[in-house]
């Protein structure tokens, strides 16, 4: 077996199997903002990225995606139901974005969650040469810090997480949460979107395990565990470079004029998610139809809604109540070949979204609670004539680096709906500086910021920025 000097441990492959058009099977870049941020980061450099392909059964074998080797963990379809849908997805995710859906607390789960990691954890140190640097991803991993470091104490072991953290008041719902924060601190560098986060997780690791923790670094029996803040990005360059191309400016141009072109064009594109705040957003819509503020000929909104985890009870309900409610409105409002909504469900190539990034006149992101949220940055990135406007939930860990953006409140309706319009009403003189702001900050604080940061924290400065191959 081939070993690596750098490995990336997420649930996820930066790749999915999909059917194509003739029924043949094939590979494309899953969504998410996981994928996002690390696919274009790593393309280049050697590595290995250890995940699950997305599928049940046995563990496909998968090519190199360009440098790096793919090595497939396989989950059956009891791991499927209890680690992936069940505790990832039905008690971490919703805990850990302000329980704005209930949290389920199974110990089935529980124990799915452990058989999961356990065989992350030992696919990984099959995968990482002696003294390699570990870097393990997200919600659905939190125990392989801990369990990687008895199997391999020779590693260097890197934890980022792309969620929220949350307080200690929600925390200390988990059934197990000993074992979780002690799994994370198995790592030598625990990384957050937020400094809030760090904060949360040292009150709670001094609240539950009575170990001396500060923001900034926690005790544990010999050793010394960091943590810190580091908001994830985005490949700013790429982003704009593919929206400057005459071909997706063109691909604008005919979009714009197949949307019957309106005066205004108002974009959101999300995961089907309930943390994503679609229906309070379609909701505020709609009363400003319904008040006349907006008139169909003149404004549309687009609505980009891809599925996700497509079994778990919450996530169908939220789109039937979403697909009720787009529906509703444009039975109300729309006229014939004029629909207040353009609704589209399907995955999109990185250059027609950057064609739709280029048609927002308003771009709307108003996520009820999000780790960082990079579509609000690749937004900002494909604006490369500083136009646009950016409407953004407070909520969302970009506000935090984005503050010249139109900030809402999603909770607060009135809110939402006066954001929407003054950004809809925005003038140009107001809205390039803020952008231009904007483009600046992503421009310097890209991906590879990012990862050069982390690392050269993981390392205290020294020579692990030597595996991330240049520019
Ligand atoms: P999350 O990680 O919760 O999904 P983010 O906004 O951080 O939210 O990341 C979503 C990522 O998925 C972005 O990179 C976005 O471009 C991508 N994405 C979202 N919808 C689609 C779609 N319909 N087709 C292709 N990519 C999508
Ligand atoms: C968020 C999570 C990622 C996850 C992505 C897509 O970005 O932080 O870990 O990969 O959503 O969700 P999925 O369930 O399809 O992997």
């Amino acid at each position: 077996m081939r070993q690596s000097s750098l490995v990336v441990v997420a649930n996820r492959l930066p790749i999915d199997d999909s059917v194509a058009p003739d029924g043949a099977c094939e590979w494309r870049r899953s969504p998410g903002g996981l994928v996002s941020a690390l696919h274009p980061l790593l393309r280049h450099t050697p590595a290995t990225w250890v995940g699950w392909a997305g599928g049940t059964g046995p563990a496909p074998s998968l090519p190199d995606i360009g440098s790096v080797r793919m090595r497939t963990v396989p989950l059956s379809s009891e791991d499927f139901r209890d680690h992936y849908e069940g505790f990832a997805n039905s008690t971490l995710w919703p805990l850990y974005h302000d329980a704005v859906e209930q949290p389920e607390y199974h110990r089935r789960w529980w124990e799915a969650y452990q058989r999961v990691n356990q065989r992350f954890a030992e696919a990984t140190a099959e995968a990482a040469e002696q003294g390699a640097v570990v870097w393990i991803q997200d919600y659905h991993l939190q125990l392989v810090p801990g369990l990687l470091r008895e199997l391999r104490p020779d590693l260097r072991i890197g934890f980022f997480l792309h969620v929220p953290f949350p307080p200690p008041e929600l925390f200390m719902q988990l059934p197990r949460r000993a074992e979780l924060l002690r799994g994370m601190l198995g790592a030598d560098l625990i990384g957050f979107q937020r400094a809030q986060a760090a904060h949360n997780f040292a009150q709670l690791v001094a609240k539950v395990l009575e170990l001396p923790a500060t923001d900034r670094r926690v005790g544990v029996d010999d050793r010394v565990v960091r943590i810190g803040a580091f908001p994830v990005s985005i490949d700013t360059a790429e982003m704009a470079a593919l929206a400057g191309r005459p071909d997706v400016a063109a691909r604008a141009q005919r979009l714009r004029h197949d949307l019957g072109d309106p005066g205004h064009v108002i974009l959101s594109v999300d995961r089907m998610d309930y943390t994503k705040g679609i229906e309070q957003r379609l909701k505020a819509y709609s009363e400003l139809l319904a008040s006349g503020h907006v008139k169909v000929r003149d404004t549309v909104l687009v609505q980009v809604a891809v599925p996700s985890r497509e079994r778990v009870t919450q996530y169908q309900i939220l789109r039937d109540r979403v697909e009720r409610e787009v529906g509703r409105i444009n039975g109300e409002f729309g006229r014939v070949g004029e629909p207040a909504i353009h609704y589209l469900t399907q995955p999109f190539d990185r250059a027609e979204l950057a064609a739709l990034y280029r048609v927002a006149d308003v771009m709307a992101v108003t996520p009820l609670r999000d780790g960082m949220n990079l579509v609000a940055k690749e937004y900002v990135a494909a604006r490369v004539d500083d136009t646009g406007a950016l409407l953004l939930s407070e909520f969302a860990g970009a506000a935090a680096e984005l503050p010249q953006a139109y900030l809402v409140n999603p909770h607060d309706l009135e809110g939402l709906k006066q954001g929407l319009l003054s950004a809809l009403e925005a003038d140009p003189a107001d809205v390039t500086p803020r952008m231009r702001a904007m483009r600046e900050h992503l421009h310097r604080n890209d991906i590879r910021a990012w990862a050069r940061s982390y690392l050269s924290a993981l390392d205290d400065g020294g020579s692990l920025l030597t595996h991330l191959a240049p520019t």
